[in-house]
């Protein structure tokens, strides 16, 4: 389709303890190796694409009592910086967040495994969003063909094959959903669902009020919500990512707000790739008691 200047897969990624993901934040992975987390940082993680951008308005709004103003004074990639991002000059998650005040906000999205260990060590609190495959695929396809830091997608049959293959970035869906699971039973983890966001989001919102230990009154919760619809927020450019340049992000190709639905691979998946996608997705997730919706 597009992108058709852009190279190969292989120069855009490398590995990091097996899991491919952008070569200029494996350059400097021991800057996130030796991370020093406070005992009140708050991370937010997800795999690519299930919601963090939402989520993270979410706990921004609680952070702040609910004052939209604050929440519109810088964008949310630096309000809540994403840990491992690097670039050469423009991004470096690490740097922001040594220079932040506490408490901290911090998005990830790495397994369980690379997760920092201080975060582990420090105790704190931890926030995990999962969003069913199909969707996460879909979204993902369209996030390559507007962000320059990744190579051409292909059709979208070929980029779903790498996606079970684990050749995206942040590796396999399967393995990165099912080990964040075993997280769950730790006080310190929440593990939210974003079908559960679309289908009740007082019910969610109220979830993650009492996991941060904050009270939950109904105006609090009714600013959040309105605040935090895919509406306000696609319109919102502190949190549509429209302050970054086309050269970074070409929103002209595909909004980063693209439609915030559930169930919408329906509309990308032929009859075949389906059943290939749910066989495939049975032999992963056997075993797991994590049950994922993929409509509402
Ligand atoms: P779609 O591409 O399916 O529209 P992330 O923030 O993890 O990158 O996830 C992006 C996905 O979350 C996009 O999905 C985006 O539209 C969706 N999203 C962002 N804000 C949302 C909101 N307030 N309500 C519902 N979906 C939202």
């Amino acid at each position: 389709m597009m992108n058709s200047s852009k190279s190969a897969y292989s120069d855009y990624f490398g590995r990091i303890h097996g899991i491919l993901l952008y070569k200029k934040f494996i350059e400097y992975w021991n800057d996130v190796e030796t991370f020093e987390a406070r005992p009140d940082d708050l991370v937010i993680v997800t795999y690519p694409k299930s919601g963090t951008t939402w989520v993270s308005e979410i706990v921004y709004m609680i952070y702040t009592e609910g004052n939209v103003e604050k929440c519109k004074e810088d964008t949310i990639f630096n309000r809540i910086p994403y840990l491992e991002c690097r670039t050469e000059n423009v991004m470096n998650g690490v740097k922001q967040l040594k220079q932040m005040a506490s408490p901290r906000i911090v998005k990830s999205h790495l397994p369980p495994e690379l997760l920092p260990v201080s975060f582990w060590e420090k105790n704190c609190k931890i926030i995990y969003v999962c969003r069913n495959a199909k969707d996460v695929v879909v979204s993902y396809y369209y996030f390559f063909l507007m962000v320059t830091a990744n190579p051409d997608p292909g059709s979208f049959q070929d980029f779903v094959e790498k996606f079970m293959d684990g050749e995206v970035p942040y590796g396999s869906w399967y393995k990165h959903t099912k080990s964040w699971w075993e997280k769950r039973t730790n006080p310190q983890v929440l593990f939210i669902f974003y079908e559960d966001m679309k289908e009740n989001i007082r019910k969610e919102v109220m979830r993650v009020i009492e996991f941060l230990g904050r009270k939950a009154s109904d105006e609090l919760v009714d600013k959040i919500i309105k605040h935090t619809s895919f509406q306000e927020m696609k319109n919102n450019p502190s949190t549509n990512y429209t302050t970054l340049p086309d050269e970074v992000m070409n929103q002209k190709v595909s909004a980063f707000m693209r439609k915030g639905i559930a169930g919408d691979w329906k509309n990308y998946f032929t009859v075949a790739l389906n059943e290939k996608f749910d066989i495939h997705y049975e032999q992963q997730m056997k075993g797991s008691t994590l049950k994922l919706r993929t409509e509402i």
